[in-house]
């Protein structure tokens, strides 16, 4: 199943997925879901693709969530099955080999807070708002928004945010760091592509191992990660970037990778 309420667009190096259902605040469908994993898999197998940025049509929303009409359907199994896909795809997202950024453009509510979590790195408008709003609704969040919320900012934030259901603005989604950076919001995907063109030209399999120390070493005690860091280490020196981007500092010249 795709949807079409998914645009891609590239750029050189530079793929941009947009989320684009803005009468219903691109709400996440299953539909979507798929979609996303089609357009990732597409993407992971474009060598000409260095980083992906994920974002959303219209003025109002990143994503206002996940699509409650939807979730009125459900039952239990229905429920666990929806979140099994997202969650899928999110981790999809955060374990793709290439750098993925979240220019998040307005609301980020939900689900799509939970999504622009599994991103890299989150990149906000200043008119940008976030929340876990699901227990308005009788319900916790399902696409592991729990886990990546609480990691992210710290337990006692998540459980402010998710408690009350309460949206912040990017100011506060910055202070408590919840986002990277904030920008003016006509700046935004200008901004957000300035960042992605400072990864494209560096060796795309060093950000790949460096994305996997990070992320792979966080999951385990600091001395197993830190001896895998080391073994990752070792890696970079069996690929050709590696001889590329030393040969190049030596001989006084920018690296080609
Ligand atoms: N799902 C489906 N439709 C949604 C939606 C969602 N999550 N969020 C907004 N929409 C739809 C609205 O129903 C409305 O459609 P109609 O024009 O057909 O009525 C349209 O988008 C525009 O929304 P509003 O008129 O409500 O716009 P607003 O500016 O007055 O309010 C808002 C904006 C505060 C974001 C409000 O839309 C809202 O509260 N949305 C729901 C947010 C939410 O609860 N998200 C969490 C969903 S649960 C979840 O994500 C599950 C999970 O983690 C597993």
């Amino acid at each position: 199943m795709t949807d079409a309420n998914l645009l891609l667009e590239k750029d050189g190096p530079l793929a941009t997925i947009i989320f684009n259902n803005p009468k219903a605040l691109n709400a996440l469908t299953v539909a979507t879901f798929c979609g996303l994993e089609k357009l990732l898999n597409e993407l992971e197998q474009d060598a000409a693709v260095r980083v992906v940025i994920l974002t959303g049509a219209g003025e109002k929303a990143f994503i206002a969530g996940g699509d409650i009409g939807h979730l009125g359907n459900l039952d239990a199994d229905g429920a666990r099955e929806f979140a099994l896909l997202a969650q899928r795809v999110i981790n999809q997202i955060e374990t793709f080999p290439k750098p993925v950024i979240a220019a998040i453009n307005g609301y980020a509510l939900g689900g799509g807070c939970e999504l622009a979590m599994g991103c890299d790195l989150r990149i906000a408008a200043d008119s940008a708002k976030f929340g876990q709003p699901e227990v308005k609704l009788g319900i916790i969040p399902g696409f592991a928004g729990t886990q990546r919320l609480a990691r992210l900012v710290g337990k006692g934030r998540a459980k402010e945010l998710v408690f009350t259901g309460e949206m912040i603005d990017a100011a506060e989604a910055f202070r408590i760091g919840l986002v990277n950076r904030v920008v003016a919001k006509e700046k935004l995907l200008e901004e957000a592509r300035v960042l992605a063109f400072k990864m494209c030209d560096k060796s795309a399999s060093a950000i790949k191992l460096a994305k996997e120390a990070i992320d792979n070493g966080l999951e385990m005690d600091f001395a197993r990660a830190a001896r895998y860091e080391a073994d990752l280490f070792a890696l970079c020196f069996t690929t050709a970037d590696c001889k590329e981007g030393i040969s190049a500092f030596l001989e006084k010249r920018p690296a080609k990778f």
